[in-house]
């Protein structure tokens, strides 16, 4: 079969006449190949690969194109990359690999297009499209891939033992891909994937989390997690996310299995937000609870503190997976940390003053709080479920409605410190705090209007209260 229409970038073009010019066959294959079929816009990336020396022949490219853009050599991976206009063009020569026990790096030795298409990952990142003069678009395709497509299977061209332990990561790829482009994974697959799981050990954190990511980033990301786990994965991985399975039961009190809640959560809050940092916190909102977890005959089962726990584990797991230790960690663990909050709100009548108290905790996150706590509902009970989130509209409209009246979004308190030092000739000292938190809370509470006359007033009140005189 022939598939020129997928070539129509104008680079394959200049690949094929570069080739000729090498007298060398290439074609491209892998993503792009998969992409195409699978009508999905493809990320901007193109593999090809020459059966000779790639390097070589990126050159050639580099040279044919009009603005000659810099080649980038990757010398022990014979491999060779370059950008054109808004795609990155990667450049390998075929292979033939055996892949040594405690390493991903593999020894590598020129092979035919079958060597290469066989040291692929999957038959669906197998497909090849011809890139020769004569030949151009035809498909090559020598496990099916195509109609693994179609059934939508994930399944390695070789035995998969062979295929995952070469490259572990692929293990993360297969559920990654089953994750987002919502395919199975082929029983045999999987059943190697739980028994080769213990060398994703050798695989490096950045790699393990640009695939979690892309789990995520998925439109049920429980379908990759529940994989993960099922394949034994995931306890090397988030083991954090493991120690929440299970229910526990103690003189016929139980509490929910808060791995399957979790992955409920994320499920909810994907429907309504695609930011990966606000579904980072809604995989992780509940990790405390392993280790807070306690039973008591009066209360039954317990958390408690495990919303704090929660927000020092976020920060271990980040340092441990080399995340970012960033403002990106630290909205998790802000989210992580206040995940309890409006739910306690939501369960009773809500007033003004605990909304206030809400926002000035919150800040900035507040909406991203409120997104979380409404997919945190998983309540089966149809009662509960209508009246928490009927609670929660009120919630949201009273955000607004505070927020509009009091500015307590990034609340920045109306008297200084300074002024009350001034007012009343004052040295730094604990009664400039005393007063600064009574007109804070007055102003949450809702006893005065977040203005200057009010607030001034209070000051002058409680300075009074103190014994303290001011001077004009
Ligand atoms: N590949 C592989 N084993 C890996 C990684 C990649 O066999 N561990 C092969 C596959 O043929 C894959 C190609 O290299 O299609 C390109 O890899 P990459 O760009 O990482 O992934 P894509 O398949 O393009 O998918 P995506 O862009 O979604 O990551």
């Amino acid at each position: 079969m022939n598939y020129e229409e997928a070539l129509n970038h104008p680079i394959f073009k200049v690949i094929s006449k570069s080739a000729s010019e090498l007298d060398l066959e290439s074609y491209t294959i892998g993503g792009f190949v998969r992409d195409y079929f699978l009508n999905r816009e493809s990320a901007k990336d193109i593999d090809i690969v020459a059966i000779g020396d790639g390097i070589e022949l990126a050159k050639q490219v580099a040279n044919n194109l009009p603005n000659k853009p810099k080649v980038q050599v990757f010398k022990t991976y014979g491999t060779a990359m370059l950008r054109y206009e808004d795609i990155e063009v990667e450049f390998v020569g075929a292979r033939k690999e055996s892949y040594t026990e405690d390493s991903r790096n593999p020894a590598v030795e020129n092979g035919t297009l079958q060597d290469d298409q066989n040291r692929r990952d999957f038959t669906i990142n197998a497909l090849a499209l011809n890139l020769s003069e004569d030949n151009f678009g035809d498909l090559l395709d020598p496990f099916n891939g195509i109609k693994d497509l179609e059934n939508k299977i994930i399944k390695t061209p070789l035995n998969p033992d062979i295929t995952y332990s070469d490259d572990p990561l692929r293990m993360l790829r297969a559920i990654r891909f089953a994750s987002q482009l919502n395919f199975k994974i082929e029983e045999k697959s999987l059943k190697a994937i739980a028994s080769n799981a213990d060398r994703i050990k050798i695989i490096t954190n950045e790699r393990v989390v640009t695939e979690l990511n892309k789990i995520l980033e998925s439109d049920k990301p429980s379908k990759g997690f529940l994989l993960l786990e099922k394949t034994g994965l995931l306890k090397y991985i988030l083991p954090e996310l493991t120690a929440l399975k299970g229910i526990d039961e103690i003189e016929g009190q139980r509490h929910k299995d808060n791995f399957y809640h979790t992955l409920e959560v994320v499920d909810n809050i994907s429907e309504n937000t695609n930011d990966l940092w606000l579904r980072w916190a809604a995989l992780l909102h509940d990790i405390g609870k392993a280790p807070t977890k306690k039973f008591s005959k009066k209360v039954g089962w317990t958390f408690h503190g495990h919303e704090f726990e929660g927000s020092k584990m976020v920060y271990r797991l980040f340092k441990r997976l080399k995340m970012p230790l960033n403002d990106k960690m630290k909205f998790v663990q802000k989210i992580v940390l206040m995940s309890s909050r409006p739910i306690i709100l939501a369960q009773d009548i809500v007033t003004d003053s605990a909304v206030r108290r809400l926002v000035f905790d919150a800040g900035d996150y507040v909406d991203d709080l409120m997104t979380l706590c409404e997919a945190d509902i998983t309540t089966k009970n149809s009662k509960k479920y209508k009246k928490y989130h009927n609670n929660f509209k009120i919630v949201r409209e009273k955000i607004i409605e505070v927020e509009e009246r009091d500015h307590i979004r990034n609340f920045q308190p109306p008297i200084t410190g300074e002024e009350i030092m001034e007012t009343f000739n004052l040295q730094p000292s604990k009664e400039i705090g005393i007063i600064k938190e009574a007109i804070k809370e007055a102003i949450l509470e809702g006893e005065i209007p977040n203005e200057y006359e009010a607030a001034h007033k209070l000051m002058l009140e409680k300075g009074e209260q103190l014994g303290l005189k001011a001077i004009n």
